[in-house]
């Protein structure tokens, strides 16, 4: 469970997020969208407390993440589009770390199953600098799920995967939100969070301007001819970058 209240992020005096209310249940996938510079990486980053929110709360499993953070951010795992990574840990020794950090016990029997599942196996002796691009997203991936978060952030999950990496990333999402996690990831594949996201929230310029299922948000921005896809309700929603 996440609950949003009065969100809002300022970097110097440039307002970043205003004023944003929204909460994700488990089992469900909120897709956030927006054009680019529309405030989804700060709120994601908010969310995750990677950077602080400059006013409004956020709680996290029922944790408040300002006044409980150790027990907020234990729930939860946040996805950067940007893996960073430990330039002289191997894949394995990445895991250990992880598994130590967030206190894992017998992580190998976690890390097994989910090195196979990202393709990662053969790897596992592997630098970073020997991997790549998708392979170091995925390597991301596998050390913030050892813990088994039950709410997770992904900021642009799909983008650098092939095809099938893709439909593995939309399937694993799928799934564990099938389990219970609560899910808030971004993207512009709109086609794709078509297929994952039982919830959109439309961003722009730090504004929320549309939040419900994807039928609802279809409904209020939907074309007239009734042909609901996302990516139509997306450009009649935001109209463009410019305006
Ligand atoms: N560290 C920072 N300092 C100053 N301004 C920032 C900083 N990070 C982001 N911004 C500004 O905040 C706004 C929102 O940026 P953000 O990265 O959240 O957008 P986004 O929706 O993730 O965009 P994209 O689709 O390009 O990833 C932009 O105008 C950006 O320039
Ligand atoms: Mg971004």
């Amino acid at each position: 469970m996440i609950e949003v209240s009065g969100l809002s992020k300022l970097y110097g005096s440039f307002s970043a997020v205003r004023d944003l209310s929204f909460s994700v249940r488990p089992g469900e996938v909120l897709g956030l969208v927006g054009p680019n510079g529309a405030g989804k990486t700060s709120t994601l980053r908010c969310l995750a407390g990677i950077i602080p929110a400059s006013g409004g709360s956020i709680r996290v499993a029922r944790h408040d993440l300002a006044t409980n953070p150790v027990e907020a951010k234990r729930a939860l795992a946040f996805f950067p589009d940007e893996p960073r990574l430990f330039d002289y840990l191997t894949v394995r020794q990445h895991l250990a770390f992880v598994a130590k950090i967030y206190r894992v016990p017998d992580h190998e029997q976690i890390a097994g199953p989910l090195l196979e599942e990202l393709e990662l196996s053969e790897k596992v002796n592997e630098l970073p600098g020997a991997l790549s691009r998708g392979m170091k997203q995925k390597l991301a991936i596998a050390c913030g799920l050892l813990h088994s978060p039950a709410v997770m952030f992904f900021d642009e999950p799909l983008t650098g995967l092939d095809p099938l990496g893709i439909r593995r990333m939309k399937d694993s999402i799928l799934r564990r939100a099938r389990e219970g996690a609560t899910i808030v990831l971004s993207s512009h594949l709109l086609h794709l969070l078509e297929e994952v996201c039982s919830h959109v929230l439309i961003l722009k310029r730090g504004v929320k301007i549309a939040h419900g299922t994807i039928a609802e948000v279809a409904a209020q921005f939907g074309s007239a001819e009734g042909a609901v896809n996302l990516e139509d309700v997306f450009i009649r929603a935001t109209g463009g970058t410019e305006d």
